[in-house]
């Protein structure tokens, strides 16, 4: 048990994010994501609602979606505003991946659970991914920003009018993986009331 700490704690600290912009371009077998996923489905989450829903893109799906957002990104840029390199980008940092893992909440039909906590459940799940690809020495990144909070997304990922999606995690393998990252101490962000 000592030694399954000590494992958790390193794995825990020195997971990292690194840019898409860094993937080698290495694919990592669908097996292995099958099992990043499986973990992602044991995350905590109130009345069970499991409101976690992943769209994983890979091989042609990662032209697909590359040209989804950078069409996206042309549409809604006007011409005085848009920028060559900026387009290119929207696909670069999609087709430089393994595989990219669209993040979605389901919105419990009764809405009984607060959404605020289907949200939770979702990131405590992604986390599980981020883990689980970091045992496995695969790169991760969780991204959001441009074409993630719109309609248009929602519609060409088929989700429901109350479903969400919350950001890209980029999977993939880099020769030049992120190693540092910083923290404030934790003391500093903790009250501990014991009287
Ligand atoms: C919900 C969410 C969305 C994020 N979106 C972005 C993003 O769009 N761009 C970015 O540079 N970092 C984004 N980040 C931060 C990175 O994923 C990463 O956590 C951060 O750079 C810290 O690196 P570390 O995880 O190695 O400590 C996001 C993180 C979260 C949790």
């Amino acid at each position: 048990m000592v030694i399954f700490i000590d494992r958790l704690n390193t794995l825990i600290h020195s997971r990292r994010s690194t840019k898409p912009r860094l993937f080698n371009g290495q694919k990592i077998d669908d097996e292995t994501v099958w099992q990043i996923l499986e973990n992602a489905n044991w995350a905590p989450n109130h009345g069970l609602t499991q409101p976690w829903r992943y769209k994983v893109f890979s091989n042609s799906g990662l032209e697909k979606l590359a040209n989804f957002q950078a069409d996206w990104y042309q549409t809604n840029t006007s011409k005085d505003k848009f920028k060559p390199e900026k387009y290119e980008r929207m696909k670069t940092n999609i087709l430089k991946s393994s595989h990219v893992i669209v993040i979605c909440m389901e919105r419990q039909a009764s809405e009984k659970i607060p959404e605020i906590e289907e949200i939770e459940a979702v990131a405590c799940s992604v986390q599980n991914m981020a883990l689980t690809a970091a045992a496995y020495d695969i790169c991760s990144f969780w991204g959001s920003g441009g074409v993630t909070y719109t309609n248009e997304l929602k519609e060409f990922l088929s989700l429901g009018e109350k479903d969400k999606c919350l950001g890209y995690l980029y999977l993939g393998y880099s020769d030049t993986p992120t190693t540092k990252s910083r923290r404030d101490r934790i003391q500093d962000k903790v009250e501990w009331i014991d009287f």
